[in-house]
């Protein structure tokens, strides 16, 4: 589909740059207004929630740094259109996910997979569905220069685009002590903003400390089916409930987009396992945002699970029983009862931290000013 695209696209691009100038920004009312002292993001993870990890940033002066990363974040202005920011497809109300199966780029062409979380990516490499970037900073300037994203072709037009936004120089000269606008501080900024969103405040990560008094009775049935029976921590698992890697699990016999196996053989059909944390509001779900709601991403894993010749392991009915003849190795099928389904479902919604999705030290801060 890239490859079809991109010749077309190239040309519309080109019209509508030739049709903008750069010096006018087509809202130019849309300005960010932004607290007057930084807000902190250095101690974003408080202590006692160290097991996070402190948060692997790349800039110097990190408030000012991630301050300029939430700009550029919300700037719809930066794209070859004027209409395409990060935040059309990253939605904060939707755990930074976007709410329909494919995301409308810079010419209303949908890109080919579902949008993802983007919280607690300081610690969740490698990025996108088939881990194909290794580092944020290489990751965040991918989606600019994606013709279906958000058009710019070229990162030096981003940078003249950038340039003539008088809103943008003070923010660079906070950030890196002089005004010059460069890729480099580009990708920083934004992926010190990327690291900077982090998801700790749920209610699971509160009844850490006490054992999970604070949990009911279905949630606490759900989160040990999770852990327990239900096997689904062998891959979401740490406290991102991301684990680690990739995996197959079975949504078909002949997958229409490979993932991973697209730049890595014998891995048809495997994608990134992604974050759990809050799931309840990220959907529609998987890769292709096929499941509109968790009842269908439970109801694959308890039946639906498709024996495709790469299954991962651990979707397999001898997985931690090898060896043992009378157990068959074909596709499990945990046949989870309504009561289980809905267990499960409390425990997974224990995960949303509704302060991260009104947190104003993420969110958009254009607001229309009358000239
Ligand atoms: C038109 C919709 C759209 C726009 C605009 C967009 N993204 Fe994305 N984003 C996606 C999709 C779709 C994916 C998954 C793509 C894939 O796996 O091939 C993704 C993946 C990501 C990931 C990887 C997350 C992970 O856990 O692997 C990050 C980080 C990210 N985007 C950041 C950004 C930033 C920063 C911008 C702005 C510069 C941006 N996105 C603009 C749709 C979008
Ligand atoms: C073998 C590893 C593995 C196991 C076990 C597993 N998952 Fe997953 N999970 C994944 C992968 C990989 C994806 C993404 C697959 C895709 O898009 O093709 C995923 C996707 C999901 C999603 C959708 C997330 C999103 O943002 O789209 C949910 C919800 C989910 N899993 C819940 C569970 C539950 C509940 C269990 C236990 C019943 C479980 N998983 C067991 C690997 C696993």
């Amino acid at each position: 589909m890239n490859k079809l695209l991109f010749p077309l696209s190239l040309l519309a691009a080109l019209l509508v740059y030739s049709c903008t100038k750069p010096g006018e920004p087509a809202q130019g009312s849309l300005v960010p207004i932004l607290p007057e002292t930084e807000y902190n993001y250095r101690d974003v993870v408080p202590e006692e929630m160290s097991f996070m990890g402190q948060i692997p940033y790349t800039g110097e002066n990190i408030d000012e740094t991630v301050t300029l990363g939430r700009v550029l974040f919300y700037d719809k202005k930066i794209s070859f259109n004027n209409k395409t920011a990060c935040a059309s497809c990253h939605l904060q109300s939707n755990g930074f996910a976007d709410k329909s199966a494919f995301s409308e780029g810079f010419q209303f062409v949908e890109t080919p997979r579902n949008s993802m979380t983007i919280v607690n990516t300081a610690w969740t490499g490698p990025y996108f569905w088939d881990q194909r970037a290794e580092i944020l900073e290489d990751q965040v300037l991918m989606p600019i220069e994606n013709h279906i994203e958000m058009g710019i072709d070229d990162v030096e037009k981003l940078i003249v685009k950038i340039e003539a936004l008088d809103y943008y120089k003070p923010l660079f000269g906070k950030a890196y002590g002089s005004e010059e606008i460069t890729v480099e501080r580009i990708s920083i900024a934004l992926a010190d903003f990327m690291r900077a969103i982090v998801s700790y405040r749920a209610k699971f990560d509160e009844g850490q400390d006490s054992n999970f008094a604070n949990f009911n009775p279905l949630e606490m049935e759900g989160k040990e089916l999770f852990e327990g029976e239900m096997q689904c921590s062998s891959c979401h698992n740490g406290p991102h409930f991301r684990g680690w890697g990739s995996a197959n699990i079975g949504l078909d016999m002949v997958y229409a987009d490979q993932g991973q196996g697209d730049w890595q053989q014998g891995m048809d059909g495997w994608f990134k396992i992604p974050s759990l944390r809050n799931v309840a509001v990220t959907g529609p779900y998987m890769h292709d945002g096929r499941f509109a709601t968790l009842d269908d991403v439970l109801n694959h894993y308890s039946t639906g699970i498709e024996d495709h010749p790469e299954l991962d392991f651990r979707l397999r009915n001898n997985f931690g029983k090898w060896g043992d003849p009378d157990v068959p190795v074909e596709a499990i099928k945990m046949n989870m009862t309504s009561h289980e389904k809905d267990a499960l479902k409390a425990f997974l919604m224990t995960l949303t931290d509704h302060e991260l999705l009104n947190d104003e030290r993420y969110s958009d801060p254009f607001q229309m000013v009358s000239n």
